[in-house]
């Protein structure tokens, strides 16, 4: 490998819009490749209009609630070899939604697709390189002092519990696991609240995820780089 002219390649998954667009923008600041996916059929051109002026950017699709759609996605990147792959993808759910139906669309979302994710992707990552899904603060048992937004919580603390189970189990991967917490942050999950813009969290998290190369193991960490409790 000629380490000169070699670029990494990032894939992230959920990049229409909010931060996953902005973790498009800040590798490709640093001049990576990006696989950067959007659902079929999605209205805002952002991410498209990127990439008819970056080759370096690539758009695929993809809907993680679909797993015929995350296995044809694999299919299609069998022969890539990746240095990051982040499943950034994520939902508060229909807040109008009765709790239970609520609770279970989180679930399929942040959860269960989230990790079908991990698991078809981290096979294409090389020895040395990144896993990261897109976690928050919210998902703190310990730090559960609050309630509130109870479906969402209980779906990032059970992508982390089943990250934690993941990492467990593979002893001998050769790539780190981390859950990030990106901070409350102004998109249009966040709401026009938040404290933080979509450019401070995704520069953080990106500087946090490039100190995680050639490590192993797996953390929680926000976009500070701050271990955060499970
Ligand atoms: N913003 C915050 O303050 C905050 C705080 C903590 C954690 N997070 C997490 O950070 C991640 C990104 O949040 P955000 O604020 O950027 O949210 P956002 O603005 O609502 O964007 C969500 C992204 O996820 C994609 N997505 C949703 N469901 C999907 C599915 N089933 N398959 C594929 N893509 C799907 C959306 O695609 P479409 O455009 O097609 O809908 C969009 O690209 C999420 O995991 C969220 O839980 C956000």
């Amino acid at each position: 490998m000629n380490t000169q002219s070699y670029q990494p390649v990032a894939l992230i998954i959920g990049a229409s819009r909010g931060l996953g667009l902005g973790l498009t923008k800040r590798f490709l600041e640093r001049d990576w490749q990006v696989i950067a996916t959007e659902r079929e059929g999605s209205v805002r051109p952002e991410l498209r209009n990127l990439a008819a002026t970056d080759p370096r950017l690539s758009v695929e699709t993809v809907d993680m609630d679909s797993d015929a759609s995350l296995q044809a996605l694999r299919d299609r990147l069998s022969k890539r070899s990746l240095d990051l792959v982040m499943v950034n993808a994520g939902t508060l759910g229909d807040p109008d939604a009765p709790f239970v139906q609520r609770l279970l669309a989180v679930m399929r979302t942040n959860v269960a697709g989230a990790m079908s994710a991990v698991r078809y992707f981290s096979t294409q990552v090389r020895a040395g390189g990144v896993v990261a899904v897109m976690s928050s603060e919210l998902a703190s048992i310990t730090d559960n002092t609050k309630g509130r937004w109870e479906p969402y919580r209980s779906s990032k603390s059970a992508l982390n519990q089943s990250l934690r189970s993941f990492a467990a189990e593979m002893p001998d991967a050769l790539w780190s696991l981390t859950a990030v917490a990106p901070g409350w942050v102004r998109t249009d999950m966040g709401g026009p609240d938040a404290i933080l813009d979509i450019e401070t969290s995704t520069r953080g998290v990106t500087n946090m995820l490039m100190t995680h190369f050639n490590q192993r193991g797996i953390a929680f960490l926000n976009y500070q780089g701050k271990t955060l409790n499970w």
